[in-house]
């Protein structure tokens, strides 16, 4: 699937939601019903952080049955890596998370994901607020072309139907602070996107992923367009990003993992092969073939 096309598509579908709450955009808006927040007894809840529970998920395409009983949570307010060889179903997991499998011609997802205890896949859940909910980062910068810098970032909240607190300008600078990018671009808010380098781009493309100010955050190999500097730069975000929220990335640099990540999946032929904190996966997996895999023996 082109990155690009996933994310078009998605943003002005978010236009016609903003005048119609579903109930799932309430429940995702803030606290549950009840005000219950499912926090976990100690733990400091990040501010926008919900987590994600995927039970015996299935997903084909067409016929080929590409993930299979697949379960595994992704704690709030944590960072959760994926790894595993192409083709073994990481980009397949983290599009149905937020239900961008479903778009794909032929293709259709089973089981369950839970945000917090939303059903994502619950008969009156609004998509588009899944998906405002669970923003995505893409392997290549996708900034808006014809777009400022700032544009870029408004055309997020606006399409999004982003109602949160203060102005545009503010709104704006907030989520390029965010995304450690306001520096080096605040005197040139006006330039086209597609003018900034690669890095600063992926940044940008952060930058307009969180001004909506989603639960979580699903990277899908966000820095293997860009240079070991500006791949460190970005890692530097993800640690900065998960006071805040939720990420799930897709990675098939092991340092990288083992850099950002809580806790990391290794993922193979659709299946998890095993889930454990990333010190245990890079030092003492369970499993022969994780080890084989991060040892670099196959894949
Ligand atoms: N749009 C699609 N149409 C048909 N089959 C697809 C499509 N996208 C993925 N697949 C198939 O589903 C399986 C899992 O693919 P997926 O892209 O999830 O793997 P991946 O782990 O993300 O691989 P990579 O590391 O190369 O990105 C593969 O067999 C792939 O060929
Ligand atoms: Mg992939």
């Amino acid at each position: 699937m082109n990155p690009e096309t996933e994310n078009v598509t998605e943003i002005p579908e978010s236009t016609d939601s903003s005048s119609s709450p579903s109930p799932i955009r309430s429940t995702l808006g803030g606290a549950t019903q009840d005000g219950a927040t499912a926090t976990v007894a100690g733990e400091t809840p990040a501010s926008h952080a919900k987590g994600i529970t995927i039970t015996g998920l299935n997903a084909w395409y067409g016929s080929q049955h590409s993930v299979r009983d697949f379960t595994l949570p992704v704690a709030r307010g944590q960072v959760t890596a994926l790894i595993g060889p192409s083709g073994s179903g990481k980009s397949t997991v983290v599009r149905c998370i937020n239900r961008m499998h479903e778009e794909i011609p032929g293709a259709r997802a089973e089981g369950s994901v839970m945000l917090d205890d939303v059903d994502l896949y619950g008969s009156s859940v609004d998509v588009v607020a899944v998906r405002r909910a669970i923003g995505m980062v893409f392997q290549k910068p996708n900034p808006f072309p014809t777009f400022s810098i700032f544009d870029n970032v408004a055309a997020g909240i606006k399409l999004a139907g982003g109602k949160g607190e203060g102005n545009m300008r503010d709104r704006v600078e907030k989520s390029l602070r965010g995304a450690a990018l306001w520096d080096e671009v605040k005197d040139r808010l006006g330039e086209p996107g597609i003018g900034l380098s690669g890095g600063q781009q992926q940044r940008l493309c952060i930058a307009r992923a969180i001004a909506v100010e989603p639960d979580v955050i699903l990277m899908d190999e966000p820095c293997s367009a860009l240079d070991p500097g500006a791949t460190l730069k970005i890692e530097d975000l993800v640690h900065e990003l998960k006071k805040d929220y939720t990420i799930a990335i897709v990675t098939h640099n092991m340092q990288q993992a083992a850099r950002v990540a809580d806790t990391t999946c290794f993922m193979l032929d659709g299946q998890l092969v095993e889930h454990a904190p990333t010190e245990k996966i890079f030092s003492n997996p369970d499993d022969s073939r994780t080890e084989e895999y991060v040892t670099g023996k196959f894949g």
